[in-house]
């Protein structure tokens, strides 16, 4: 199978972006930009997303350990760059509350604090499975993903 290929094709199909963040031992915050979020079960509240089994996140991440899932506004597009490893300084650090033992972070639209329940491997990726604690949203159109950034905003 073509890599490149199958990158190209699944950058046809658009997503929104989120950011996951934990708080590390050394008490800052870890996070790293998915798109591979999905919401999973209603009763018991579950969501997912995908880690490549090789990155430095995912090690971190164990059964037990709380997750936020911080889903992204169209204003937020350095920081979606900056947790995917990219350098942009065209905004300030990003600030985080704590829910439950989730960083929240500041001006997203969306936010979850999970706990993770099950690591399942397949393929070079590891699927979480992760229980909703608590959860919340705001006003304000998403920074969506395919085939580079886009903006929803007025167009919809
Ligand atoms: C829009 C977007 C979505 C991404 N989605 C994922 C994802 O779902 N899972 C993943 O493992 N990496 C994803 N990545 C890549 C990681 O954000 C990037 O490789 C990250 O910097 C890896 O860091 P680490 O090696 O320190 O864990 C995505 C990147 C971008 C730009």
């Amino acid at each position: 199978m073509n890599e490149e290929k199958l990158k190209l094709v699944a950058g046809k199909f658009p997503t929104g972006v989120t950011i996951l963040t934990i708080l590390g031992e050394d008490g800052d915050v870890h996070g790293i930009t998915a798109n591979s979020f999905v919401s999973i079960s209603l009763k018991p509240p579950l969501v997912g997303f995908s880690l490549m089994e090789l990155g430095n996140f995912t090690p971190l991440i164990i059964p037990g350990m709380e997750v936020g899932i911080n889903i992204l506004s169209e204003d937020q597009k350095a920081t979606s760059n900056r947790y995917a490893g990219v350098e942009d300084n065209s905004v300030p650090d990003e600030q985080f509350t704590m829910k439950s033992n989730c960083p929240i972070l500041s001006g997203c639209i969306g936010w979850y604090a999970t706990k993770v329940k099950q690591l399942i491997p397949i393929g070079d990726h590891i699927f979480v499975v992760s229980e909703i604690l608590d959860l919340g949203e705001s006003d304000g159109s998403p920074l969506l993903y395919y085939a580079g950034y886009k903006s929803v905003g007025k167009n919809l």
